[in-house]
């Protein structure tokens, strides 16, 4: 996983992650414990891609999942992402989550936006500027939301 991590956090463009962060430290960061679960997509012996994914946040906070997902440069386009964030959906369903927050989607990034909003992911708001990309200046970051309540129970 690490060559995709490391890839993926040096260029700056999808993750606020640490660019100068270790293999050491992307290990720490990227392979959270159970009950929290990380995946890999694979062929043969080659990792395509990679998703973790949690509780949001602890106690009050905990019936909300959150995750993350990556994929090879030179596998996107496939369905690898698609996979994961599939799997993410059904492994959130499986354990009772209410929903799926995504913290921080970096408004330039159409490629995980469209694949969130295929699967019915809708925008919460965006933090205006949140993110300095690295070619394109200040842009947004976005909350993004799968309720996987059925609809009597969203309140608020
Ligand atoms: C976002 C990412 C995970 C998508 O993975 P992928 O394997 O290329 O995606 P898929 O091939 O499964 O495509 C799924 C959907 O994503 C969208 N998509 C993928 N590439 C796209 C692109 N270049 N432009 C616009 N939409 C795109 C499409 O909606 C596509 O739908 P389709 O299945 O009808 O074609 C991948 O680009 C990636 O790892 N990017 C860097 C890290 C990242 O941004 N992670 C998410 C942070 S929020």
């Amino acid at each position: 996983m690490w060559p995709i991590v490391h890839d993926i956090v040096t260029e700056q463009q999808t993750f606020a992650y640490d660019p100068y962060m270790s293999e050491h430290d992307a290990k720490r960061m990227w392979l959270v414990a159970a009950p929290a679960r990380v995946v890999v997509a694979a062929e043969a012996d080659r990792v395509l891609g990679t998703a973790n994914m949690y509780a949001n946040r602890p106690g009050p906070g905990s019936h909300v999942a959150s995750g993350s997902l990556m994929v090879a440069k030179d596998a996107r386009g496939k369905g690898v992402g698609r996979a994961l964030a599939t799997d993410m959906i059904t492994w959130a369903r499986g354990n009772g989550f209410a929903a799926i927050q995504f913290n921080a989607v970096v408004d330039t990034n159409t490629a995980a936006i469209s694949l969130y909003e295929s699967l019915g992911f809708s925008t919460l708001g965006t933090a205006p500027g949140a993110f300095r990309h690295p070619v394109l200046g200040d842009v947004g970051l976005r909350i993004m939301w799968l309720d996987l309540r059925p609809p009597a129970q969203v309140t608020g």
